[in-house]
């Protein structure tokens, strides 16, 4: 499968490169980003004294050089602000698309997505990379099975993005996110994928939601949460934090009147009845991207787009909805 990564970024270069390169299937043709230093960078990736400074990919600096590239696939490492009108172009143009989350910042965004066919819809592909990882799987697999009981009460505090005053390109990159919306709508987009994916269905209602803006040169509120009613009656308590000086655990737990389960967010391992300790092979980050790029060969190959277009939709819209809600009620 020939493909192409555009956004050359953190994420792009950080994880979903290496990913790419792992895989036996896929063949590189270009990198791209319209940053001139990002450019710089991906040249300079790989490049190593072994490789005498020479690049080891073709380097485009937008979506017309991946479409001119005549690649399978793309991968896009993008701002969510500008994701949308990239995956439909290249949708449209009948290629394979692998989009990072969330799919846009607002179900206003969003709507550009209704432009796709019903096939073109079916080639995209959505980077909720931790649905892939088999401690999702195995809780969602207690949860089904009934070792927890039912119904339950799932607390979900998720906090990232430590505030780290000497990173300046972080601390930019952070504000311009949160510009585009509270923590909900971004790491939501994995949380509240994760929680429909669990416990069956999207939340019947939402019968809370707060914020707060932990220091006022922020461009939004930074914490945020939500009380969710899922359907069979299960509650569950969201919080999302980022930009503090400190972190809370980074945690979800999953109690019910037969078992109590708890999944490390930094590293996924998972614990049941404060006892049980099951840990899977090799680090969460590039595991969950290996089986996100088996995925997309399998795409390719005729295969289901998993997690789909609306999954990220389904997932975006109860984030705004928690995000509206608690700007209504935040003190
Ligand atoms: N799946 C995950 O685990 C995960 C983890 C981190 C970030 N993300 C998501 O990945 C996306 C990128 O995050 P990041 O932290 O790497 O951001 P980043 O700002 O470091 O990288 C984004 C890159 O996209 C480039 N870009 C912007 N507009 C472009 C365009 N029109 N054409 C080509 N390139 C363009 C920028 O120049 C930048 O290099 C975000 O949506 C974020 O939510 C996902």
């Amino acid at each position: 499968m020939l493909v192409a990564l555009l956004g050359l970024g953190d994420i792009g270069l950080g994880a979903h490169l290496p990913a790419l390169e792992r895989h036996p299937a896929i063949e590189i043709a270009l990198l791209a980003d319209v940053s001139p230093e990002r450019r710089r960078a991906a040249t300079e990736y790989g490049s190593g004294p072994g490789r005498r400074g020479v690049p080891r990919y073709e380097v485009g600096s937008g979506l017309d050089d991946v479409l001119a590239a005549g690649v399978d696939g793309v991968v896009f490492a993008t701002p969510p602000w500008v994701t949308p009108d990239l995956v439909v172009r290249a949708a449209q143009a009948g290629l394979c698309v692998l989009a990072e989350k969330p799919v846009a910042t607002s179900i206003e965004a969003a709507a550009v997505y209704a432009q796709l066919s019903p096939a073109e819809r079916a080639r995209v592909q959505v980077g909720l990379t931790y649905r892939h990882d088999p401690a999702i799987q195995t809780l969602a697999g207690w949860i089904a099975n009934g070792v927890l009981g039912t119904p339950l009460l799932v607390r979900a505090h998720i906090y990232d993005e430590m505030r780290r005053l000497d990173d300046v390109e972080h601390l930019e990159r952070m504000h311009a996110t949160l510009e585009r919306g509270m923590p909900v709508i971004h790491e939501g987009a994995h949380v509240l994928d994760w929680l429909s994916y669990l416990l069956q269905g999207r939340p019947e209602r939402i019968d809370g939601a707060w914020s707060l803006q932990t220091a006022t040169d922020l461009p939004a509120p930074n914490l945020v949460g939500a009380r969710l009613i899922y359907p069979g009656g299960h509650v569950a308590l969201a919080e999302f934090g980022w930009m503090t000086d400190s972190l809370p655990r980074c945690e979800i737990t999953v109690l019910g009147d037969r078992g109590y389960a708890v999944l490390d967010g930094t590293d996924f391992t998972l614990t049941l009845n404060n006892r049980e300790l099951v840990r899977f092979d090799g680090e969460k980050v590039p595991r969950c991207f290996d089986r996100q790029v088996e995925r997309f060969v399998a795409l390719h190959t005729g295969g289901p787009a998993e997690p789909s277009l609306a999954d990220g939709i389904a997932a975006l819209r109860t984030a705004e909805e928690i995000a509206t809600r608690a700007s209504g009620e935040s003190r």
